[in-house]
């Protein structure tokens, strides 16, 4: 089969979705499946590239990959000069991934709005085209917290106290909206609805930084939303997977990050340079109840969206015992050394067999 791989992007989240990217080619089977890249520069430009220039997209000096123009123009396949290796001048311009050859099966790595958000799922829905994982409305649900924290507690799994500020909200009346956070109890977290990786996110000890990370989670999204922290809460993850033929999703072990960062939380540069800020323990030292009823949470969150193929889902156990679910992630970071793969591993799926089983999934 021929598999298109979707990555880059206009969201904050490039640059993690240029490495996820690399990774997921590398373990692709390349003598049962023909790869071909479709990266999304940041400015939104869309390029044919090969699996070998996906494969050579790595960090360097602690700073990661970008498919910038320049590079973009530098990636474009021998043979397509002059401008005609340009894919489609974004879905607006016309054109599809019709020119780009017929393709079995779409694979988006892309992080963040216009990718991870059912913009993107969309458009293969339109075309016809099957793709791995989850699809429009999961999408969708599963990039907004906002929407995403009502499905949850409609659905009855347990949440943490949040207020959300709407963009009509803050422009008719912002004391009223003020009004409503002073409500939650510090520390609290203020967060654009809509992104990824902790992008845009602060943690407020008091209401004096309140209106200072609103405006910076507005950099991000015009919806914000502040939600309530756990003091002393562990930080727990996990996987899920769908399966084949449609048995229940599997849940992967668990994972636990402890963090000594300086901001106090699990903020991009934890999540993406590691080395000294983060351990993580595959699997989290937990009692076996609270292992089943995660994993039992995990799967209800899962199908509570109606995701489909993969997703992590995060949560935090608080220092009074209890499991709530923070977020569910439908594309979340897919290198070898992400978290997604590492529980997978864990439970005895290594990262080659999730990714077979993902494109499985899809062409099924
Ligand atoms: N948004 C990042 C990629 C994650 O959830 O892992
Ligand atoms: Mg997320």
């Amino acid at each position: 089969p021929r598999v298109a791989v979707v990555f880059g992007g206009t969201s904050d989240e490039h640059p993690v979705s240029c490495l996820t990217a690399r990774g997921v080619v590398g373990a692709i089977d390349q003598d049962r499946y023909d790869v071909i890249g479709v990266g999304i520069s940041r400015s939104g430009r869309w390029i044919v590239v090969s699996a070998d220039q996906i494969a050579a997209l790595q960090v360097s000096d602690r700073k990661l990959p970008e498919l910038t123009e320049q590079a973009a123009e530098a990636m474009l396949l021998p043979g397509s000069s002059g401008g005609g290796g340009e894919l489609v001048q974004r879905a607006s311009g016309g054109g599809g991934l019709a020119e780009l050859g017929p393709v079995d099966v779409a694979f988006s790595l892309l992080h963040g709005p216009f990718g991870e958000d059912g913009t993107i799922q969309g458009l293969f829905e339109m075309m016809g085209t099957r793709y791995v994982g989850a699809g429009v409305l999961a999408s969708a649900v599963g990039m907004d917290k906002h929407y995403m924290k009502m499905i949850f507690a409609g659905a009855g799994l347990p949440i943490g106290p949040y207020v959300v500020i709407t963009p009509a909200d803050w422009q008719r009346d912002r004391e009223q909206a003020l009004k409503q956070v002073s409500q939650l109890t510090y520390p609290l977290y203020v967060k654009p609805t809509r992104n990824g990786s902790s992008i845009g996110i602060s943690k407020v000890t008091d209401e004096s930084q309140l209106e200072d990370a609103i405006a910076f989670a507005h950099q991000y999204d015009p919806k914000v939303i502040i939600e309530e922290g756990f003091e002393n809460a562990r930080e727990l993850e996990c996987g899920v997977l769908q399966s084949l033929g449609g048995a229940a999703p599997q849940v992967s072990a668990i994972a636990e990050i402890r963090m000594h960062t300086d901001s106090g939380f699990y903020d991009f540069d934890a999540k993406y340079l590691p080395e000294e800020q983060v351990d993580l323990d595959v699997p989290a030292d937990l009692p076996t109840e609270v292992a089943d009823e995660m994993r039992a949470l995990a799967a209800r969150s899962f199908d509570a969206i109606s995701c489909e193929g993969l997703a992590r889902v995060d949560f935090f156990l608080t220092a009074e015992g209890r499991l709530v679910v923070n977020e569910i992630n439908t594309m979340p970071g897919f290198t070898e050394h992400s978290m997604y793969p590492r529980v997978w591993a864990a439970s005895g799926i290594d990262y080659p067999t999730l990714v077979d089983r993902l494109l499985q999934l899809a062409l099924d």
